[in-house]
């Protein structure tokens, strides 16, 4: 088991030696690395189970620092820097030379990011190298939000756990790239709402959706995956395969009754968000996962989100939940 605690200067310490440990962000928790160090970055591969050609974000403490990785930096991407670093933002920028291929899988692409917690930029602040940072589950498992979420998952592959409390967004940050005109280019819907950087730069595109989720040959079909067979959208509890079975619901704002004359257990839900709003579903939402999972239903059934706001990077979290 890994030792949980608040202290920085121990995690500091494990870093130095090129250990990795977990650490805490305003997203969700990462595996944390020396990126300067091949040691270090292979060992993070290593205990998440990742495929090697899956590129690594980089955290980092200030701007002056992050602008020492990085060249060419687009305009909108100085005004969203502005705006959300420290934050839920993650740029793709193009790599100065001194970056490790095995950070970026050889593109020339860096993500860079500074995560909104004050003990991770404390501790970022002590080192005299940035750290690469996966979330902190095995490929291809939901993202954790607590540190005994990590434990549970990696606790045995790890030394160390930096406690910062419960993730306060609970999505990983959203991946923004540039295009050749400097457009703003949505790779992966996250933390921050989208229409906010429509705001600020103008325009923005929507990309393709990367993920962990390897798009080379043999690729993962299930990423965030609870245990529980899942489907998106309540349509599927028409499903005639699912009669009489033991089936959980993950809910935005409300309970349902019956569905189509099928009556259904109020136990068996589970409510997002009382409150309607997107932000609160989305700090619970992977750890709602969690829960329902280890209930042993026969199925998980989510109800599509609305698609504004944190909608759609909860739709898009949900989906890829179902196999
Ligand atoms: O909120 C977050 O971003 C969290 C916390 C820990 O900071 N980190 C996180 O990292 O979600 P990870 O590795 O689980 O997801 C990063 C995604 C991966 O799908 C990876 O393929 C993509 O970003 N990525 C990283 N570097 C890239 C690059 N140079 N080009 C394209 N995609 C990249
Ligand atoms: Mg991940």
């Amino acid at each position: 088991m890994a030792i949980i605690s608040n202290d920085i200067d121990l995690a500091a310490n494990y870093l130095k030696k090129d250990e990795i440990i977990a650490i805490p962000t305003e997203t969700v928790y990462g595996l944390a690395g020396n990126a300067f160090s091949e040691d270090a970055i292979l060992k993070i591969y290593t205990a998440k189970n990742r495929p090697l050609f899956n590129p690594l974000i980089i955290h980092t403490y200030s701007l002056e620092q992050l602008r020492s990785f990085v060249k060419n930096i687009p305009e909108n991407a100085i005004k969203l820097a502005k705006e959300y670093m420290p934050g839920p933002l993650t740029l793709l920028l193009e790599k100065q030379d001194h970056i490790l291929d095995l950070v970026t899988a050889g593109s020339n692409l860096l993500a860079v990011r500074i995560p909104n917690h004050a003990l991770t930029i404390n501790l970022l602040s002590q080192l005299d190298f940035p750290l690469v940072a996966p979330s902190a589950n095995p490929f291809g498992f939901i993202s954790p939000t607590k540190a005994i979420h990590v434990q549970e998952q990696l606790g045995d592959k790890i030394p160390f756990i930096l406690d910062g409390g419960e993730c306060q967004v609970g999505l990983e940050s959203t991946i923004v790239s540039f295009n050749q005109d400097g457009i703003p280019v949505i790779e992966r819907f996250g933390g921050l709402e989208i229409e906010k950087i429509k705001e600020i730069c103008n325009d923005i595109i929507i990309g393709q959706q990367i993920s962990d989720k390897p798009d080379s040959p043999g690729k993962l079909k299930s990423h965030y995956a609870p245990k529980t067979p899942s489907y998106f959208g309540l349509e599927n509890l028409k499903n005639p395969e699912f009669k009489d079975k033991n089936i959980g619901l993950i809910l935005f704002d409300s309970y349902i009754e019956n569905y189509e004359s099928k009556k259904i257990d109020k136990e068996n839900q589970l409510i997002l968000s009382p409150n309607s709003d997107l932000s609160e579903a989305a700090k619970h939402l992977f750890s709602s996962m969690r829960l329902m999972d280890a209930r042993n239903f026969d199925f998980l059934i989510f109800q599509e989100m609305p698609y504004h706001s944190f909608g759609y990077a909860i739709n898009d979290r949900l989906k890829r939940a179902c196999s």
